[in-house]
């Protein structure tokens, strides 16, 4: 018998019991042609054949359309919306001439309100429900976007800034106060619903050594929040960072050394780290954010995913939006694809949509959660049409049902436009066109 409430979502099911990279493309998803979603309470109840559906259930039925875990990316800024597109720096000058002037902006709690609902209907948009996200130094910038959220039921990662040196005076906080208005944020905002808190040092270019001690206190005061911050971006960077720290043996060792890597710590970006880094990363279950679209617009470098896999660190991949130049998870994919290539190295699409759902939950630890279809998981779900743009569409006549390299098209040429509908718990919440 259906329940009130109960509905399904109608259409070609895929997901990821395993990564392809270690169990074969074969055995690492699972593809229902003609599937339903039976979704109720905010969770998914069961996965199986549109025709095993009771005739009283009602149904959200797309046809050709794939659907999909919601998309997951682990690294972006929320303020940052207006810093896409920024012509012509690389990232100290980058973050000094337009991403610290947009920030100071975020002082006034209407202007982050404002932004934040902006940031999510565009996360929507593009068939993301889950991210780690960077605020601002400015409580009210974490208050904002928890509190949009909050209201759509999004499970969301995000933290206040830290940062108490070479960054404007409007965008400082110091150790004391930084650590103080973290923990206010934790005690209200981590666990509340499905939000979920990171303690979120900048970048030790911009922490003193005692704003990252306190960070490392707060995360050994608060067991189970995250931690997140940029590691081995730039070059520039990389440099200042031995003469800001002296006694260091690497950029990855001054985090070391106050107590930041772990299994719920994200470091954006780790493009140069030497061998000693990436043994450190691989024992302390640290996970490494590849961000590709902004690695490639900021000019920071290429990003060497099979040397950091095959050390066994976790990798993520992610948008780092207003560095990166697009929200969409698929145009990322696309990139990080052209970025391994110019590495001699691969990303099959069915990895490469591996990671953007299963492999992304997991390396935020959220596996049992979200990034599947499997019942008892939040009902987070992203509709996909690989013909949704003339393009697309015309390429797509050439495939005959092989599913691999639809989802190759649907990367390679995918965008906002590709996104059919969002679900958030259950909930519709953007949806490109009647159906
Ligand atoms: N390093 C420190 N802050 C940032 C930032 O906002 N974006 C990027 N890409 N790198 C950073
Ligand atoms: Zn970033």
């Amino acid at each position: 018998m259906n329940r009130p409430g109960r509905k399904a979502i109608r259409g070609r099911l895929l997901d990821f019991i395993a990564d392809p990279a270690e169990a074969g493309e074969d055995g690492s998803y699972r593809y229902i042609a003609d599937g339903a979603v039976v979704v109720d309470d905010g969770k998914i109840v069961s996965i199986g054949a549109a025709a095993d559906l009771p005739p009283d259930m009602p149904v959200d039925h797309y046809a050709q359309a794939l659907i999909l875990p919601g998309l997951i990316d682990t690294h972006i800024h929320y303020p940052q919306t207006r810093v896409i597109a920024s012509y012509g720096a690389q990232l100290l000058e980058w973050l000094d001439k337009y991403t610290f002037v947009e920030e100071q902006k975020f002082a006034d709690p209407e202007h982050a309100a404002a932004v934040a609902r902006f940031f999510f209907d565009e996360l929507l948009r593009n068939g993301t429900t889950t991210a780690a996200v960077y605020c601002t130094v400015h409580p009210q910038s974490v208050e904002a976007f928890f509190t949009e959220s909050e209201r759509l039921n999004t499970l969301m990662i995000a933290g206040k800034v830290m940062m108490d040196r070479n960054a404007p005076d409007d965008l400082t906080d110091n150790a004391k106060r930084g650590a103080a208005e973290s923990a206010a944020l934790i005690e209200k905002w981590h666990g509340l619903g499905r939000q979920l808190y990171a303690v979120t040092p900048r970048f030790a270019v911009t922490s003193s050594e005692a704003q990252l001690e306190a960070a490392g206190a707060l995360l050994r005061d608060h067991p189970g929040v995250y931690m997140q911050t940029h590691l081995a971006e730039n070059h520039a960077e990389i440099a200042a960072i031995r003469e800001q720290f002296p006694w260091s043996r690497s950029y990855t060792d001054v985090y070391d050394r106050f107590g930041l890597l772990g299994p719920r710590a994200i470091f954006g970006h780790g493009i140069h780290l030497s061998d000693e880094e990436i043994a450190r990363l691989s024992e302390t279950d640290s996970t490494v954010a590849f961000c590709p679209t902004s690695n490639l617009f900021i000019g920071s470098g290429l990003f060497d995913m099979a040397r950091l896999r095959a050390r066994g660190v976790h990798v993520g991949l992610a948008t780092d939006v207003g560095g990166g130049t697009s929200f969409s998870m698929l145009r990322t994919a696309a990139e990080a694809y052209k970025v391994l290539q110019l590495n001699n190295q691969n990303l099959p699409a069915l990895q490469a949509f591996h990671l953007m759902t299963r492999g992304n939950a997991e390396a935020l630890g959220l596996a049992d959660r979200i990034g599947t279809l499997e019942p008892g998981s939040d009902a987070d779900i992203t509709v996909l049409d690989a013909s949704a743009t003339p393009a697309m569409a015309h390429r797509m006549e050439t495939i005959q049902g092989n599913l691999a390299e639809e989802l190759f098209v649907l990367m390679t040429l995918g965008d906002d436009r590709a996104t059919l509908a969002t679900y958030v718990a259950g909930e519709r919440l953007y949806c490109a066109a009647e159906i």
